[in-house]
Formats: structure tokens, sequence, C-alpha cells
């Protein structure tokens, strides 16, 4: 069973969030399976400095009015494709963004571009023998015209069965009706179950109308966006869908991801050797310009915004401070935010430290010293940071939302009797819900048994690839109609 994977991101290539975690993970994760992943990225300068031997499969020479290339290499020792247009991907600044952190003005023709590319890849453009392959599977906005492409102008006799996976509902790829001349689509998929939005183009939109099954990354999420609250303009289509969609569990990727083999920590630890933590939270300490005491170290990881619940935690700093807590935070994001938490961190020298930036080895290092991860989240798909720390022994607290409510078990009264607690939740992102949750972190902790029980409960979890590979996996069965 070949499988294309169409994505914008993934690690060790390109990565702004999760997506690119996941992405990166799935092949792996579906090899046992049974089933061939071959990702196609677009060719950012990251992506194309990763290849090694580059050798050219496809030429387009008018590919929505442009030259472009399709490239062959390898990722994490599977097969990777690369879409090589300079004019629209080899730039400074970010992947979306300019260094101004303006959307770029022709994201809709790079990612159109991609979406026509990646359909005729599906198809079987630069595959020689192997022909065309028997599913598409793609990702966010980013990736949603490919289904479109596929759907209403395919390149093959026939549409290809097809997979849309809801990373993100924040983010739709909205774009203005006049681009729609543009994107060499029949007339017919200018329609409400097409490509049409709210009066304008919504990639994310046309991918979820034209996917033949549509998932997201965790069950609750799942059953979340058929509310408006979480929906965000697309709830009626979801629930229109019925049971075409369906949550699957982001795994992580436990090699990556794994404290008693961890090059970046100073001491290597398993839930039977918690005391191997100390020395990396005396690092953390010291890295971060931290006081050192035996009081409980909350970490945070994240991107700044409003999502992840960033602009209320400023406000519950005094609260955490005032307890005996210290906290290091990671992230970058919303200025704002920044300078608020940057004013908290001067208010209480050697409490908090922040550092600005994105720093992989140090996130490492973080959950294998830090006490306990925060995670506020408004609203969280699935959430990755969570589950690091549950398996790093960084306890967790979180949001009851999204993927937070699915994978943290509150300690709560019947949960701490029965010995099967992970982590904290709470209902709510403000001051009131939060400042609870840590007054509670702090009760917990104090209890040094019931935290060890607390930590290794979380670490023995099951957060790998295995359940989730294979919910993949028969997804793909069905709806190619093929047997195990
Ligand atoms: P999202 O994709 O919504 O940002 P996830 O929790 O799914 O949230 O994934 C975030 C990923 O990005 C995790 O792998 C996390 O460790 C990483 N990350 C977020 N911010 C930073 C940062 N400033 N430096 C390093 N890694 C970060
Ligand atoms: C998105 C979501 C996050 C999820 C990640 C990977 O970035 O915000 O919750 O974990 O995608 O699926």
């Amino acid at each position: 069973l070949r499988v294309l994977s169409v994505a914008s991101e993934a690690v060790p290539l390109v990565k702004t969030g999760g997506l690119a975690d996941v992405v990166g993970a799935l092949p792996a994760a579906l090899a046992p399976h049974g089933a061939e992943l071959t990702t196609i990225l677009p060719g950012y300068p990251g992506v194309l400095k990763g290849l090694k031997r580059a050798r050219t499969l496809h030429h387009w020479p008018d590919l929505l009015g442009e030259e472009a290339r399709l490239v062959a290499g390898r990722i994490g020792g599977h097969a990777l494709l690369v879409l090589d247009a300079a004019h629209l991907f080899q730039r400074d600044g970010a992947l979306y963004t300019d260094a101004a952190g303006r959307d770029w003005e022709d994201n809709w023709r790079r990612f159109a571009a991609f979406g026509r590319a990646a359909a005729d890849v599906a198809a079987g453009a630069g595959q020689g023998k192997a022909g065309a392959f028997d599913l598409i599977h793609a990702h966010d906005w980013q990736g949603g015209m490919a289904l479109a492409y596929n759907r209403f102008a395919p390149a093959g006799p026939a549409p290809l069965p097809s997979v849309m996976t809801i990373h993100n509902m924040a983010f739709q790829g909205y774009f203005d009706a006049r681009i729609f001349r543009s994107l060499g689509l029949p007339k017919a998929a200018w329609a409400m179950d097409g490509v049409e939005s709210y009066g304008g183009v919504g990639f994310l939109k046309a991918g979820l109308q034209s996917a033949d099954a549509i998932t997201t990354v965790s069950p609750s999420y799942a059953a979340e966006i058929r509310l408006p609250e979480f929906g965000m303009g697309l709830e009626g289509l979801i629930a229109s869908r019925g049971s075409a969609v369906s949550g699957i569990l982001n795994g992580i990727d436990t090699a990556e991801w794994n404290p008693a083999t961890d090059p970046h920590l100073a001491s290597l630890c398993t839930a039977r050797t918690l005391s191997g933590r100390k020395a990396n939270k005396r690092a953390l300490e010291a890295e971060f310009g931290l006081s050192r005491d035996e009081g409980p170290l909350f970490v945070v990881i994240s991107r700044l915004t409003w999502q992840k619940g960033m602009d209320v935690l400023p406000e519950v700093i005094d609260h955490l401070v005032g307890l005996g807590g210290r906290l290091a935070l990671l992230g970058a994001g919303d200025a704002a935010i920044e300078h608020e938490l940057h004013s908290a961190a001067e208010r209480h020298p050697g409490r908090i430290g922040i550092r600005i930036g994105y720093d992989e080895a140090l996130a490492h290092r973080m959950q294998g010293g830090g006490d306990a991860i925060l995670v506020p989240s408004r609203f969280e798909p699935c959430g990755l940071t969570q589950l690091y720390g549950l398996a790093y022994g960084c306890v967790p607290i979180v949001a009851r939302t999204g993927g937070l409510a699915d994978t943290v078990i509150d300690a709560n009264v019947a949960a701490l009797a029965k010995g099967v607690a992970t982590g904290v939740q709470f209902v709510g992102v403000n001051y009131h819900a939060l400042a609870e949750a840590i007054s509670r972190t702090f009760a917990l902790y104090a209890d040094r048994a019931q935290w060890k029980r607390i930590q290794a409960n979380g670490m023995a979890a099951d957060f790998s690839w295995t359940a989730s590979g294979k919910a993949y996996a028969a997804l793909y069965r069905r709806l190619t109609g093929t047997k195990a």
C-alpha cells in the first residue's frame, strides 16, 4: 500500500510546530503495518540543503505559471520527494511569513502549486514503473489543495482515495475569491461543497470537502470541532461529514524523546532512577539564572500565543512565585506576551527565567530537569509537550481540552486512591483556574512519595506510535479496499 503524505513540515528538515514531529514520524509508524509512506515537502532552503545527491524525477514547465521540478531524497530512512520551485519556496524569512511576520502575499499560489504538484505525483508523475500511489494523505491547509486537485482535476483516470488530517482548525488558508481563476480548477469546484468558503477560497475547507475520510489528532478534538467554539466556521461541514470524521491520537518518537538515552541530558534517568533528574534540574537552574532550591521548578515550552493561553500565564506568575515556585520558559511569538513575561522576570529575579527563541536541545533539557510542565491551552488538537513531559517525569499541568484531556490523568481523589494519576487538569483558561491548578501542584509535590508515583505513572504510559500507526493503517485499508 503506497501512500503519498503531503505536508509543509517534517522533522528533521523543517519545523515550526508539532505538525513537523508528526509528519516526520508517520512513515516509521506505518511501515510495520504494511503501508509505505512517501512524504512530499515544499523545497524550502532548509529542505533542499538536507538533500544528498538530489535526483530530478519530473519537470513541470508551467506549474501554475512557473517552472518547477520534483527531486528525490530520503528523510529518516524513508522516501522523500521535494517540490523545487525557487520562486515560491527559496526565500529568506519564515515558512509562511516574511521577516516582519506578515503572511507572504502569494501564499495561495505557493500552496496551490504544491497541491497541484502533489496531485500529479500521486497519479504517477515522476514515479516510473511504480506508477500511481494508492492513496493521498494531506495535512493541514498547506496540503488541502492536493485533495481538491485530486477530486476536481485528477491527473490520472480517476481520483485516488484520500485522507485529510486537521492538526489545527485555527489555520484555514483562506484567500480572496479572485484567486479562483488562477487555480486551474474547473468551474464546478467553485461550490459550497468545493473550494468556496464564506465567499473566498478556503484551502483547508477544500481538502475537507474533497477527502474520503477526515481525521484529527485526538478523539476529544474530533468531537470539539463540531462546535462553533472550536470549529471556527467549519463546524457545520465537520458535523455533516458524520462518521467520516475521527480522532487518532498522535504518538511521540520514542527514539528522539527518551530520558534513558537522550544525549541532550546531563544525567539520564528512568522511572526507577528518578533521582537522576536532580542533576538536570541543577543544570537548568544554572542555565536560566534561577536560585537553587528544592521547591518545584515549572517549565513552559510553547508558542507564545492566545491558543496556548500564554496571555494568562504572566498573570499567575506572582502566585506561583508566592508559593515558592520557579519558572523557566522557552518560547517565541506574540511581542506583547514576550513583554509581559520579561517584566514578570524583572519583578522576580532568580525565580523566573525567560528564553525567547526556538531551541530544540534546550526543550529536551527542560523536560529532563523541570518538575512540572504548564500547558494552559484554550484549545489543543493534540499537544506534544505534555506527552514529552509524561515520558520524562516532568508532570503535565494541563487545561482540560482536546488532546490534553485525552492524555493526562488528573490527580483527583479517585485517581490518587487508585494510584493512576499522571498530572493535573483544570477547566477554563483564566487566572483562577490556573492559580488553583498551581496550588494543587504544590500540594501534590509536597508529598514526595505521591509525586514520584505520579511521575512514574506518566513514564510508564505508552504514547508510542504503536496503536495510532495501526489505526491509520486500518483507515488506509478501508479506503483502498485492501486486506491486511
Ligand atoms: P503546536 O504544534 O501547536 O505548537 P505541539 O505541542 O503539538 O504544539 O508541538 C510543539 C512542538 O514544538 C513540540 O515538539 C515542542 O517541543 C516544540 N516547541 C515549541 N516551542 C519551542 C521552542 N521555543 N523551542 C523549541 N521547541 C519548541
Ligand atoms: C498542531 C496542534 C497541536 C498538535 C500538532 C501536531 O500544531 O496545535 O495540538 O499536537 O498540530 O498534530
